[in-house]
């Protein structure tokens, strides 16, 4: 079993540059996908204080289907489009919302959430799932955090490439 360490005192930029060689080496010679996705959402909500949920929804069709995630039971599916989830799936591009109750057709999953940033997982210019934050404090997520998230998301493309069913 491995143990992710990070300090939380040194600022959110050095937190990630301590979390992401820890998440390569999390899933190195592993090659169950959902393994995979499992243990880098639980990395993420260990590391990251102010996540409330962290999880994944991959793509199927014209949805997107929860995946591994930390934190309260979630929506099940959500319509590519919809919500702040589909936004970002359709729109190719990371979202960061700093006040959910501002974010038209926001789908509240957990009535605690308050600021969320959704991160595209593309392959090959095509989505195949989306990482997900939520936070239950107002204004939690930066651009630090979407430029971060998007490596998590490319460690997760990666990942598609040793899975036989993707
Ligand atoms: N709030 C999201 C739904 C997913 S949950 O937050 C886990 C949205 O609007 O797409």
């Amino acid at each position: 079993m491995e143990e992710i360490k990070v300090s939380s005192t040194k600022g959110r930029a050095l937190t990630y540059a301590e979390l992401l060689p820890q998440l390569e080496s999390l899933v190195a010679g592993e090659n169950d996908f959902v393994a995979n996705l499992a243990n880098i959402s639980a990395a993420l909500k260990q590391a990251l204080p102010y996540a409330s949920w962290v999880g994944f929804y991959l793509a199927k069709g014209s949805q997107l289907v929860v995946g591994p995630f930390q934190g309260k039971v979630a929506c099940t599916r959500i319509k590519i489009g919809s919500g702040v989830c589909g936004a970002a799936a359709e729109q190719k591009k990371a979202i960061i919302v700093p006040n959910v109750y501002e974010f038209p057709g926001h789908i509240f999953c957990d009535q605690d959430s308050k600021s969320e940033i959704v991160v595209p997982i593309l392959k090959n210019g095509n989505v195949i799932g989306i990482l997900d934050l939520d936070s239950s404090e107002f204004d939690s997520f930066s651009e630090i955090d979407a430029d971060n998230l998007k490596r998590v998301a490319d460690i997760v493309v990666n990942l598609t490439e040793v899975d036989d069913r993707r």
